[in-house]
């Protein structure tokens, strides 16, 4: 996959800043302007999950406003998809309970939206988020692989666009091997200090 400009690839973590622009639409909550082109060169697949999808295009669009034409109308967090069902999955959900009353609909916590995403998603899939913030990853079936900072334009707030990928039952062999040796489970060279941060999101990466 050739990454977007501004994007770069390091130690198997993805990170960056894109400069985005205003957004065009005049839906509340639309995307930037060229946040979308960009975005989907990662999380883009012939069988994307598109969940909170408002007017914006691609993948299998979810959502529980009726007026945007969704594939699947859903109000809520129980997406009505069997597990491992999509290649990969992207939600731009409301930040906050007052960014919901925007919609009138229900505050869709981001913990929440994170799992269900994990859920739906086939093993190594690759699952996007942007929020306001990075939501509680422990539990959720998935590990971060990367942030890139999503600014508008001056005078606005920078934004996340979290970068998941779904664990898969090898990855998962290979990091209790890891970690059971005490190995990095990205580089798989730096040995671990049993009290780093990287020891415990791999310990919990492997549900130990
Ligand atoms: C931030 S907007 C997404 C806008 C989209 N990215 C775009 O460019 O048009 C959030 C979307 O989530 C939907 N939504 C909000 N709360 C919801 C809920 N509880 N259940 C389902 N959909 C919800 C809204 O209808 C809205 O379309």
């Amino acid at each position: 996959m050739k990454l977007p400009k501004y994007t770069v690839l390091e130690n198997g973590y993805i990170h960056g800043t894109w400069f985005c622009g205003r957004p065009t639409e005049k839906y509340y909550g639309s995307h930037p302007k060229s946040f979308w082109r960009r975005a989907k060169v990662i999380v883009g697949s012939d069988n994307m999950l598109h969940w909170f999808c408002g007017l914006a295009d691609g993948g299998h669009r979810v959502d529980g406003n009726p007026d945007v034409r969704p594939d699947t109308l859903c109000v809520g967090t129980d997406l009505p998809f069997a597990d491992n069902t999509f290649d990969s999955a992207y939600a731009d959900p409301p930040y906050s309970p007052e960014d919901a009353k925007r919609y009138h609909l229900k505050y869709p916590p981001a913990r929440t939206v994170l799992r269900e995403m994990a859920r739906v998603t086939k093993p190594g899939g690759i699952i996007g988020l942007l929020h306001e913030f990075l939501p509680v990853v422990k539990g959720s079936g998935c590990k971060l692989i990367g942030v890139i900072g999503v600014i508008n334009g001056p005078q606005k707030r920078i934004r996340g666009f979290y970068l998941f990928r779904k664990a898969d039952r090898l990855m998962r062999n290979v990091l209790i091997v890891c970690a059971k040796s005490g190995n990095c489970w990205i580089q798989q060279t730096t040995p671990l200090h049993p009290k780093s941060q990287r020891w415990t999101e791999c310990q919990s990466v492997i549900g130990e």
